[in-house]
């Protein structure tokens, strides 16, 4: 099975899922779940067509996650574009796991990757217009209705999907031979400082996969996440009896109490455990699911909303 974060990632789950279902290693179907958005320039939050920070530089985060010894990362990376399959090549092929910045770039040219430009006609327009104080060009509201382009739309729109920034893909993935692993890319929070990273590419904050527990991706305010490490709590919460959906009620419940977020701040949270029982929340309305299993690939609700209305409970499978 497969599971992503935001209707978007059902795109990429579709395209790594026939391998999968034929014996592929879940490691393969998350690079590759990633890799379809990092080169979507519809998804302005992760790889090409991800908006810039402050300065109008694109960069971006990256982690892949398989165990505890075996996880890579790379992060503030500004001149190539697929950095989940550079963050596996850091797992992979280097001592380390995580590669920072220029670092990270000259190990991808030294890898014979080739650099790419970052930053979409898209991004910049509306980075121009947010350094000219024209909000209005969606700073908060990406608006774009990705699910259209994935055949999902009218179940994102059904479920009442609603990104308003971060929107960083996390996927997880179990393979036939019951092996788990994670992946997670994004470029970030919109017209951040420049220098600013975020959970996404650091283990246990946006992914954590543990083979003898399970999983878990977090996407939305990464400093929020960072707080409370929040995919490291959710599968620590299972390895000590909690069903997913406890896990991630308490990641959120925990995030909730320290930081009291605010209307704009969101947060969302999937925890698969290694038996493929799962569940997702998120602190208000609005997050979506990607699902890939036995039934088909879909979007839905996710299982529950702190701050949401009571028809906004339940999961739509
Ligand atoms: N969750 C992505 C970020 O805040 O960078």
């Amino acid at each position: 099975m497969m599971l992503g974060t935001w209707s978007f990632s059902a795109r990429g789950c579709e395209r790594a899922w026939p391998q999968l279902v034929v014996g592929g290693e879940s490691l393969d179907a998350v690079c590759a779940a990633a890799r379809e958005a990092e080169v979507d320039p519809t998804v302005n939050s992760v790889g090409f067509g991800g908006l810039p920070d402050a300065n109008g530089q694109v960069s971006l985060d990256a982690c892949v996650m398989v165990a505890p010894n075996r996880c890579g990362a790379v992060c503030a990376v500004t001149r190539h574009l697929c950095v989940t399959d550079l963050a596996r090549l850091v797992m992979e092929t280097t001592p380390h796991v995580m590669l920072a910045g220029e670092g990270a770039d000259v190990f991808a040219d030294s890898l014979g990757m080739a650099a790419s430009v970052l930053l979409s006609a898209d991004a910049k327009s509306a980075w121009l217009k947010w350094r000219s104080g024209d909000v209005s060009g969606g700073t908060t509201d990406h608006g774009i209705d990705r699910g259209a382009a994935i055949g999902v739309a009218s179940a994102a729109s059904a479920i009442g999907e609603r990104m308003v920034a971060h929107d960083t893909i996390g996927v997880l993935a179990i393979d036939t031979r019951g092996v788990m692993a994670g992946a997670c890319s994004t470029s970030g929070l919109p017209y951040k400082r420049s220098g600013r990273v975020g959970d996404s590419p650091i283990p246990g904050h946006g992914l954590y996969v543990d083979p003898e527990v399970g999983g878990a991706v977090a996407t939305g305010n990464g400093e929020l996440i960072m707080g409370v490490s929040g995919s490291f709590l959710a599968v620590e919460c299972i390895r000590r009896g909690a069903t997913p959906a406890q896990a991630v009620h308490e990641v959120l419940e925990r995030i909730e109490r320290h930081f009291h977020p605010g209307p704009e701040q969101q947060i969302g949270v999937i925890a698969l455990a290694r038996d493929g029982t799962w569940s997702a929340g998120a602190l208000r309305t609005g997050f979506a699911v990607s699902v890939a299993d036995g039934a088909g690939i879909r979007a839905v609700a996710p299982e529950f909303v702190l701050h949401g209305a009571p028809h906004d409970e339940g999961r739509s499978t």
